[in-house]
């Protein structure tokens, strides 16, 4: 063993900067950390916005073994989602306790499910909120060194997404801007106690209404007044995270950004616009579709978005895939989609986030105990469902982060 002199030992952590590194801000195309290094998001989609509106997979696993088999992959973020009901309840009368929230959310089986989570998860008592589970899994994804990116996935806690949920679009039967803008608010300012908290996403895939009756017009100029605002309350409820916006038609289209293109009625997208520029991320979503050769996925996915990765973009921004995923019940990790994605995103050196971590969902759309065949583990979240899928999704872990070293 090497002897260390005791008084290097001493100075060792005010010379080695550690984790989180936060804030976060972009520069041009590039997110970096508080020292300047880039930061490249490799990480993958951990649902919480459902009926429970309580992060999946509790009743098979604890928090602490999910986030070791996410460290295992060598990822960096998780997009965690919630639901702007539950701020809407703390708003009404304070958050409830997980057993009024399994009760809520699956009825007669709630508390068998409660009594399962408790049993995985024995630091939570019959005390617990929901909030506070978030809370727990911000907590061990800080300990092992993995940042929070938290998603506003709907309104209502249902899964996402259709066009006649009534969470589509600004002013739908189910998403009052009001209390969307109130429930970003608070998640930005409560969220500031996370060391590892590091962006936000204000809304998962806005979409087109079918009965456009209640909401506003379906436009991008709506999308930037609607955008601006509740960017604006969200930096100033938290200046330190970065703000992502996700565009039209379930987030695939972003394409007047980039270029700053006419939005309507003469309104353009410029980032001077922001005081807060430099926390502005774009984010595309996209999922495995029939295309039978990768330049069929790769000059759409960039004309509609990764384009303001470019050098020259008007609007020069990252650009973080936020959902993309394929079915790991077979073998499509080896077909052209996945295998195009995992080229792209090194090629384009930017961030993305796999759909989705669990094999699992207490509920969806209905039917309880939904089994996730695009999760990366199995239905009990106990391992990997596919090992040749994982050892694919590593190299792209690996293939990205080397990419903007
Ligand atoms: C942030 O920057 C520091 C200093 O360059 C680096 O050591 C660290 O690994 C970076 N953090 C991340 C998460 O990339
Ligand atoms: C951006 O700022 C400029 C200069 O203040 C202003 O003229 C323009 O209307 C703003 N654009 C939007 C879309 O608000
Ligand atoms: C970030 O990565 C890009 C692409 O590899 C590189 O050109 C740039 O210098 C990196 N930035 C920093 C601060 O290392």
């Amino acid at each position: 063993m090497r002897f260390i002199p005791a008084l290097l030992v001493a100075i060792v952590p005010s010379i080695v900067t550690a984790f989180p590194n936060t804030p976060l801000k972009t520069s041009g195309q590039f997110i970096v950390n508080s020292s300047g290094a880039n930061v490249t998001y490799v990480g993958v989609n951990w649902p919480g916005a459902g009926e429970v509106m309580i992060p999946e997979g509790l009743q098979y696993q604890s928090i602490s073994s999910i986030v070791s088999k996410i460290k295992s992959l060598g990822m960096n973020v998780v997009r965690l989602t919630f639901a702007i009901e539950m701020i809407d309840d703390i708003k009404s009368g304070g958050d409830v306790t997980l057993q009024k929230a399994f009760q809520k959310g699956l009825g007669s089986n709630g508390d068998k499910v409660y009594q399962q989570v408790l049993k995985n998860n024995p630091q939570f008592t019959a005390s617990t909120t929901r909030l506070e589970v978030y809370d727990a899994i911000a907590a061990e994804l800080a300990k092992q060194d993995i940042y929070v990116h938290l998603d506003n996935h709907m309104s209502k806690g249902k899964w996402c997404c259709s066009t006649n949920d009534g969470n589509t679009w600004f002013g739908d039967t189910d998403f009052n801007v009001n209390n969307w803008k109130r429930g970003l608010q608070y998640m930005a300012d409560h969220s500031k106690k996370w060391p590892n908290m590091a962006s936000i996403g204000l809304r998962n895939e806005l979409r087109k209404p079918d009965n456009a009756g209640k909401s506003l017009a379906y436009n991008w100029a709506v999308w930037y007044d609607q955008i601006k605002a509740a960017a604006d309350t969200v930096n100033a409820a938290n200046p330190n995270i970065l703000i992502f916006l996700s565009g039209l038609d379930y987030d695939t289209k972003l394409t007047p950004i980039p270029g700053g293109e006419d939005l309507g009625s003469g309104k353009k997208f410029q980032l001077s616009n922001f005081s807060y520029k430099d926390k502005l991320v774009l984010e595309l979503h996209n999922y495995q579709n029939s295309a039978s050769k990768c330049s069929d996925i790769e000059g759409p996915l960039w004309d509609n978005g990764f384009s303001a990765t470019w050098p020259t973009a008007v609007n020069k921004m990252p650009v973080v895939l936020t959902e993309f995923g394929f079915s790991n019940a077979d073998k499509s990790y080896s077909g052209v989609y996945a295998t195009c994605i995992r080229k792209l995103m090194p090629q384009w050196k930017t961030g993305w986030m796999v759909w989705a971590v669990g094999g699992s969902y207490y509920t969806r759309g209905g039917t309880q105990d939904y089994e996730e065949t695009w999760g990366l583990l199995n239905h009990q979240w106990s391992d990997w469902r596919n090992k040749d899928a994982i050892s694919a999704l590593k190299g792209m872990v690996s293939d990205t982060l080397k990419s903007v070293k």
